[in-house]
């Protein structure tokens, strides 16, 4: 297994390039399943869990394509309405084909998807929107199979604004017959990318970015060639990497108003930002302030920026309250930081308090998951000496070229094989 080995210490400066969003263009390749022909996505990143859906719709009979950041999918062959476990395992985010599959196919068989690290990830939304839909669900030794002749229009109301839950039931309502609306939606800037993508190959949706979602439901869907948006959470990466190493760094090609939440945070902190349309400029400087944050649904702050935020408070002035109201074990970070000199206390309540410390200290440490790695990489850019993270796949899964991404700023950064 690789490592990613950091001699730290050093001011990140220059510029970087995003890279299109992993959360977009996850369900953006998912909805090709709907299409009899050949979609095409730009702006796609070279990533581990892009590889992952890319083999899972080829083994359904798809035909892709995928170089230098556009992948096409040809739909048209799909032959195959089973996503198998070993490739369901590798990502759950294969839970995705299940509404598509339903809504194209009328039949759809799905692995369970595992939970992770992060927590238990029950996807009973989901399955009760598809029902709501006329879908026919059982689970049968760890597959969730579906059947409906065909979809209804139906209310569907989400105890939680599930991200993923709205894509998939989004994605099954644009073929059934009449209305669907979706209740306490999520409002993250992918829902409204595969809207808007839905909508190109002839969908009619209305109101994505808001909590109702309004579906009308068409015959047919036709082929589109779409764009990815930029990756909000790699941005947020390099905006708290460039302020804990006290940089100056362009991040160049994101979208200043899918990241606010963490803008106003840095503000905070004391960090100083300047953005235009598609740049954020991040100025590092004096120790920054402890502030307090908790993550919530789009647009609160993310919890996919939690990790990395976490970081910077451990070298703050005070003592930041940090509350994660998603995930129910999203502080596996933590503990890994405590070895490298933090002083976080955890409590039941999925509250970490982090007293800010002068400096962390270099040392070998393990990634848990994906953005527990970036926590860690943030860290060792800071700690002076040499930090080795271990079991760095988790980051291969959400970052492209992270090493020389990092490495063009200045890090000392390599990557062991
Ligand atoms: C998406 O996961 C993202 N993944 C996650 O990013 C992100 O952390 C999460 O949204 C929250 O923003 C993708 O988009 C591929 P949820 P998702 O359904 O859709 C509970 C990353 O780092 N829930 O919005 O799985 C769930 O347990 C990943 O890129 C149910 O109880 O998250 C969680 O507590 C990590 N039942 C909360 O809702 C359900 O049926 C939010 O989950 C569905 C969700």
């Amino acid at each position: 297994m690789d490592k990613i080995q950091i001699n730290g210490g050093r001011k990140l400066e220059g510029e970087v390039a995003i890279s299109g969003a992993k959360n977009a263009a996850l369900p953006l390749i998912a909805s090709a399943i709907l299409v009899d022909g050949t979609c095409e996505f730009n702006n796609v990143p070279h990533l581990m869990d892009i590889s992952s859906i890319r083999l899972l719709l080829e083994d359904l009979g798809a035909k892709c394509f995928f170089e230098d950041h556009v992948m096409t999918v040809d739909g048209s062959g799909i032959n195959k309405i089973e996503a198998e476990y070993d490739l369901v395992r590798k990502m759950r985010a294969s839970i995705l084909v299940l509404g598509p599959l339903l809504a194209r196919f009328g039949h759809a068989k799905v692995s369970l998807p595992g939970g992770c690290a992060i927590g238990a990830r029950p996807v009973n939304m989901h399955l009760s929107g598809l029902a709501a839909l006329g879908a026919n669900i059982h689970i049968d030794q760890g597959y969730i199979e579906a059947r409906a002749e065909k979809l209804t229009g139906s209310e569907i109301y989400f105890d939680i604004p599930t991200v993923t839950g709205t894509e998939n039931l989004m994605m099954a309502a644009v073929l059934a017959k009449g209305q669907t609306v979706l209740r306490n939606a999520a409002r993250e800037p992918e829902i409204i990318c595969l809207a808007d993508a839905l909508n190109q190959m002839g969908a009619d949706i209305s109101g994505a970015g808001s909590a109702i979602i309004q579906i009308q439901g068409v015959d047919k869907l036709r082929p589109a060639r779409i764009t990815v948006i930029p990756d909000r959470i790699e941005t947020g990466t390099f905006m708290v990497a460039a302020a804990a190493t006290r940089g100056d760094v362009r991040i160049n090609g994101c979208n200043p108003d899918h990241i606010g939440g963490v803008i106003s945070k840095l503000k905070e902190a004391g960090v100083r930002i300047d953005t235009r349309a598609d740049q954020i400029r991040v100025r590092g400087g004096d120790p920054v302030k402890s502030v307090d944050i908790q993550t919530l649904p789009y647009p609160g702050f993310p919890t996919d920026m939690q990790a990395q935020f976490m970081t910077l408070m451990c070298v703050a002035q005070g003592t930041s309250m940090i509350h994660e109201s998603i995930f129910e074990n999203r502080f596996i970070h933590a503990n890994e930081l405590m070895r490298m000199g933090a002083d976080i206390t955890l409590s039941k309540t999925n509250l970490a308090i982090v007293k800010g410390v002068p400096e962390l200290q270099a040392a070998p440490v393990m990634a848990s998951d994906l953005r527990a790695s970036a926590s860690l990489v943030i860290a060792g850019l800071m700690a002076k000496g040499t930090t080795v993270i271990s079991r760095v796949y988790h980051m291969d899964r959400g970052y492209e070229a992270i090493e020389e991404k990092f490495s063009v700023l200045g890090a000392d950064m390599v990557r062991i094989k």
